[in-house]
């Protein structure tokens, strides 16, 4: 399966796959890195481990239906088949969303539905709430919303900062998102409805 691993910044995630892929039984493989950020960290991921980088700064586009434009292109260009987000930080439009409905995924740092959107470790501990959580699920037009493929529940202890609610979070996506890839390529991920079913040769 080529992938295609959209971010913006340090790229943890992006390594997970990196590293994932580099096992030569694993049955994917990161075709391009775009990145929406010129020089970050997770950009230098992926030329240290010889990937295509592409740099989309969506500055340079007058609208966000040009940028969108020419990522669709890069994607089909370098015939990418499931699209993964991994910290990419702008929203983009539902037209480019149904283009690669059920074939883009997103990873998010909170228990979905609860948390959408930004700061939610800091959110998750201000409302005191025992468990945080991670989820990869596919994207739909709807901000961190969609079918959810897979979900850790991440106690907080007694004394957690954000800090250390973060980086804790952060080994458990890595974790997951190889993971979550396998089963895609392995065509054991199905979509029915707003859910996801699990299964043998799904396609
Ligand atoms: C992760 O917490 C991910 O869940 C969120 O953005 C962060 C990206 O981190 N969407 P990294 O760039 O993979 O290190």
């Amino acid at each position: 399966l080529r992938l295609g691993v959209l971010i913006s910044g340090s790229g943890t995630n992006l390594q997970a796959l990196i590293d994932a892929c580099r096992a030569h039984n694993f049955p994917a493989k990161i075709a391009v890195v775009i990145s929406n950020r010129p020089d970050v960290m997770g950009l230098k991921r992926a030329e240290a481990a010889h990937i295509k980088t592409v740099t989309l700064d969506h500055k340079n586009y007058e609208t966000r239906e040009d940028f969108e434009a020419e990522l669709h292109e890069t994607l089909q260009q370098n015939k990418v088949e499931l699209v993964c987000l991994a910290g990419f930080m702008r929203l983009l439009n539902a037209e480019f969303v149904n283009r690669w409905k059920d074939r883009m995924i997103n990873i998010h740092p909170s228990l979905l539905p609860s948390y959408k959107g930004l700061h939610t470790h800091a959110r998750a501990l201000e409302d005191g709430v025992r468990f945080a959580g991670c989820t990869i699920h596919y994207v739909r037009p709807e901000m961190d919303n969609g079918p959810i493929i897979m979900q850790a529940a991440i106690p907080i202890e007694p004394n957690e900062t954000e800090e250390s609610l973060i980086a804790k979070t952060l080994t458990y996506e890595h974790q997951m998102y190889p993971v979550v890839v396998k089963l895609i390529a392995e065509g054991k991920v199905r979509v029915s409805g707003h859910k996801v079913v699990f299964g043998e040769d799904v396609n």
